[in-house]
């Protein structure tokens, strides 16, 4: 990146307050890169972002940019600096599904901490209400990339030029924070680009694209609607939801409603069956629809005993049952079938009935925009003192849980070899009861300040854990005090606010423990950190 002379020489001495306009910026940009806007928003200002008006934080320079990355292709980022309160730390968070959205509701409760946050919309727009499109993919292998890694790659370098030259002083550290496709843009940079980061907080990681994305259109063609032998509902997942808790929940020692381990349970879904003594016939299962059950729930296996995808944790139906579709019509909406038809075969009319081995190799071998993290040898992340913490909720309905576990072994199998012990730099959390990056079932605590949460509170400019800002309660302090003190986090404490409004106080606390440990009740009140210990 040249940087002109004059330019750094002219920030010298300037106040925050002149220096928050694009003139000031515009001398650290290569050619690619122009400025939207930069200008400065008190605590009293409000930013009208497309997700939400954002307010209260202390003063910051807000920035937004456009940087070319190709002939045919652009991204833009946001870029906020906090003026008074920076704490020197760089803070990137990512996005979501398929959607071009800066993560701003991430942004504003970064400021709050003092970072200088940075946010891409990777490469397009679109609104997270259609999160499952990817129609801006199709016939665009640049913007593919842009989404795959290039967008969040090169925001964070231009954004850290650009922040160094704001303060005139330079990053102490950097970090990053994002679930879902945030989570695979996460491990992607430890693997592609380790010097990116210092500490990495990935949740719900979307890492393997490739299988991931075409196992999301299998689950649909397992529970079509066109033949209800075998289709089961959403009102029967509900009875299917309660059926595991009755059988699972105790399992780890406290009936709670919370499974501590939705894989470790022996599920029987035969009780379910109708004429067995326990079903209740009005809402029983047909041996077909138990059959359809086990596909869903099911590892998916093909061809030469290739494992594909892990299904999901018992526990997490109520999430699941969002998948299911009522008109087999809806199959060739965005439901799955987006990265098959949009990414691999780039053929709008590409029918999602045709989903077989031979897609999974194909999206293999072209792995369109570079997306799939499964580089599992991130010793150059290790070796220049990067920290990363990974996270799932067990009740995940999206992403199955088993993904992040097979990430995580498959990381052990390589780096072990090395002489590597991965709880060195790379912990990682399964949260009972949590669903997709935030919320949970039956008030599990699953809140810990990770990227997405804050938004699944209620209340007024909310930001880390209220009234618990420490590293035990909130991952990020955890990530920054593991990264600048060298104190790794030996556990998490997850947090469930009385209907989810931190102003009506805590209603439960639980310890999540650092695989392979697990939360293990010794008794007393469960809604209290004290009743579990990691075992
Ligand atoms: C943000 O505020 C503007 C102006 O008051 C309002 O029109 C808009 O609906 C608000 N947006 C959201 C998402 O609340
Ligand atoms: C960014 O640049 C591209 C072309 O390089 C243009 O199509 C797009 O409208 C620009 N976006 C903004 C927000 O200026
Ligand atoms: C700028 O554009 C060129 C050519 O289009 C591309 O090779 C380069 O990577 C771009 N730089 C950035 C920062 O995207
Ligand atoms: C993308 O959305 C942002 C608002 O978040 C807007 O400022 C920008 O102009 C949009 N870009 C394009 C190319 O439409
Ligand atoms: C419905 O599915 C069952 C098996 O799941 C099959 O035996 C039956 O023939 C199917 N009926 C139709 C109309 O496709
Ligand atoms: C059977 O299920 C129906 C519908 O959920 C419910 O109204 C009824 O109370 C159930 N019967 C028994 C015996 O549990
Ligand atoms: C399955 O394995 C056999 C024997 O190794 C091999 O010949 C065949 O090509 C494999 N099939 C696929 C689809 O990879
Ligand atoms: C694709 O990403 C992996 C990391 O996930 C990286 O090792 C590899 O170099 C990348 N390949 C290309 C062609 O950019
Ligand atoms: C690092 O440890 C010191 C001493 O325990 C403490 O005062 C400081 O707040 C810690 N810093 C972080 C970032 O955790
Ligand atoms: C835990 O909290 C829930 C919800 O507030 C309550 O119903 C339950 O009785 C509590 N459990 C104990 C053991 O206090």
């Amino acid at each position: 990146m040249r940087v002109s002379v004059l330019g750094v020489l002219a920030a010298a001495g300037l106040a925050f307050a002149e220096k928050c306009n694009p003139s000031f910026f515009t001398p650290y940009l290569s050619s690619n890169a122009s400025i939207v806007y930069a200008r400065t928003f008190t605590s009293s200002d409000v930013f009208e972002g497309p997700l939400g008006n954002y307010t209260g934080m202390p003063e910051y320079c807000a920035l937004y940019l456009n940087v070319s990355s190709s002939a045919v292709s652009s991204y833009e980022f946001g870029l906020w600096l906090p003026t008074d309160t920076w704490n020197q730390r760089y803070m990137a968070y990512g996005n979501g599904g398929f959607t071009g959205q800066v993560a701003f509701g991430d942004m504003a409760p970064g400021v709050n901490y003092g970072f200088a946050v940075v946010s891409t919309n990777t490469g397009h727009n679109s609104s997270v209400t259609e999160a499952g499109d990817a129609g801006w993919a199709l016939n665009r292998p640049e913007t593919r990339t842009d989404w795959g890694w290039r967008a969040l790659h090169g925001s964070v370098v231009l954004g850290k030029v650009l922040t160094e030259a704001f303060y005139d002083k330079s990053i102490e550290y950097s970090y990053y924070a994002g679930c879902s496709t945030g989570g695979r843009q996460g491990l992607k940079s430890v693997q592609m680009f380790p010097e990116d980061f210092d500490g990495v907080l990935a949740g719900a990681c979307a890492w393997w694209t490739s299988h991931q994305q075409n196992w999301d259109l299998k689950v649909a063609l397992d529970n079509l609607p066109n033949n209800d032998s075998h289709h089961i509902t959403a009102d029967l997942m509900d009875v299917l939801a309660a059926e595991v808790l009755n059988q699972c929940d105790t399992a780890d020692g406290v009936k709670d409603n919370i499974i501590m381990d939705g894989y470790a349970c022996k599920f029987r879904p035969e009780a379910l069956l109708c004429n067995s003594p326990s079903a209740n016939t009005s809402t029983c299962f047909s041996a077909d629809q138990i059959n359809t059950i086990y596909r869903i729930y099911g590892d998916w296996i093909d061809t030469n005993q290739s494992f594909i995808f892990p299904s999901f944790a018992w526990g997490s139906e109520s999430q699941v049952s969002l998948m299911i579709i009522t008109d087999e019509a809806d199959i060739d909406a965005p439901s799955g079938v987006a990265y098959p038809r949009d990414f691999v075969y780039n053929n709008a009319d590409w029918p999602a009935q045709d989903l077989d081995f031979e897609t999974i190799l194909l999206s293999e071998y072209l792995d369109p925009g570079n997306a799939t993290a499964d580089n599992f040898d991130i010793r150059p992340f290790y070796r220049r003192g990067g920290k990363l913490i990974h996270y799932h909720g067990y009740a995940d309905g999206e992403i199955p849980t088993g993904s992040s576990i097979y990430y995580r072994k498959q990381t052990e199998n390589t780096l072990v070899p090395h002489g590597i012990d991965l709880d060195d730099f790379y912990r990682f959390f399964l949260i009972p009861g949590m669903e997709h990056c935030l919320n949970s079932v039956h008030d599990a605590p699953w809140y810990f300040a990770g990227a997405n949460q804050p938004a699944g509170l209620t209340g007024d400019n909310i930001w880390g854990v209220p009234g618990y800002r420490d590293t035990k309660h909130d991952a990020i302090l955890a990530l920054v005090a593991w990264v600048e003190n060298g104190t790794a986090p030996n556990e998490l404490i997850a947090t469930k606010f009385v209907d989810d409004t931190p102003a009506l106080g805590v209603q439960a606390q639980r310890r999540a423990c650092p695989y392979p440990q697990a939360a293990k009740y010794v008794g007393g009140d469960w809604n209290t950190t004290s009743s579990f210990r990691c075992v």
